[in-house]
């Protein structure tokens, strides 16, 4: 793996092979230079009895699909595009909070961002938060989409993370959205990046497979801890229809409950958020 990272050099699959070979995520690995959408080939692989962990990577994803029927957008080389065909044990609702949470860390971890909890003069007003249910943002800043689909016989888990480059020709989404290399001043390993999360992933999956209720507690308190909606007046948008409240808290599933202007509660089970 080379030590600079290059923004037009091809992932170098190689380095992520070495890695993954140890975990129980992450292999055999599907490396294309450019593919529609990682998740949709993962489900296609799924369907044929691919074997659990099975990854799906791409340099470009030329129709890469987000969550409510939006699109993502590629930038070419300079993102993390990835895709596992999973057959978890536990609800999904865990697979939300555990992709969520290893995206978040894997970011503190590359870039050297410190946690709230454990600030620095060093990037000392970046925080890498969630906003509900799984977007990562960095100071209120999306820089991560994830699209869970599932099925009666699998769930793919894709995480699509905008690492170098700039989305600047698209001010519409550079408005909400950015990329690592654009919040931190200067290119970041996309391989290292994709193994520090791949190694957390799979350390979460290990625990919600092999571990109880403790597990589950543990990973739902960490995931809560990092939601930057709560707390915040918001408008959640489920189709046509919108709701206005604050959101006060999650529920034991995860879904988000909304205190309305009329005092009632809402339990909100999908749907998109804006503060
Ligand atoms: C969202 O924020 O709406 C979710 C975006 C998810 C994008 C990723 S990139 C890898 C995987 N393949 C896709 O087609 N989508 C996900």
């Amino acid at each position: 793996m080379s030590d600079t990272p290059d923004a037009a050099a091809a992932l170098d699959i190689e380095a992520i092979r070495a890695v993954t070979a140890d975990l129980r995520l992450g292999h055999p690995l599907h490396y294309f230079p450019a593919i529609g959408s990682t998740n949709t080939y993962a489900a296609e692989l799924a369907r044929a009895g691919a074997a659990e962990g099975t990854l799906v990577t791409t340099d470009d994803q030329t129709a890469g699909r987000g969550r409510i029927g939006r699109a993502w957008k590629s930038l070419p080389g300079q993102q993390l595009a990835i895709s596992l065909v999973l057959y978890p044990a536990f609800p999904s609702h865990f697979l939300v909070m555990a992709s969520a949470l290893a995206v978040a860390e894997t970011i503190e971890a590359v870039t050297g961002i410190r946690p709230a909890s454990a600030r620095s003069p060093h990037h000392a007003t970046l925080v890498v938060g969630i906003k509900w249910p799984n977007d990562v943002q960095i100071s209120h800043r999306k820089v991560c989409g994830i699209l869970i689909e599932t099925s009666a016989d699998y769930a793919i888990l894709g995480i699509g993370l905008n690492v170098n480059g700039s989305l600047a020709d698209d001010p519409e989404l550079a408005a909400r959205a950015t990329t690592l290399a654009q919040t931190i001043g200067h290119p970041i390993s996309r391989e290292a990046l994709a193994i520090e999360l791949l190694r957390r992933l799979d350390a979460f999956y290990a625990r919600l497979t092999d571990e109880g209720e403790s597990a589950r507690t543990a990973l739902r308190e960490a995931w809560r801890a990092r939601l930057v909606t709560l707390g915040q007046r918001v408008t959640t948008h489920q189709g046509e229809q919108r709701v206005v409240g604050r959101a006060e808290d999650v529920d034991d599933d995860g879904m988000l409950l909304l205190r309305r202007d009329d005092g009632t509660l809402s339990t909100i089970t999908w749907g998109d958020v804006e503060a």
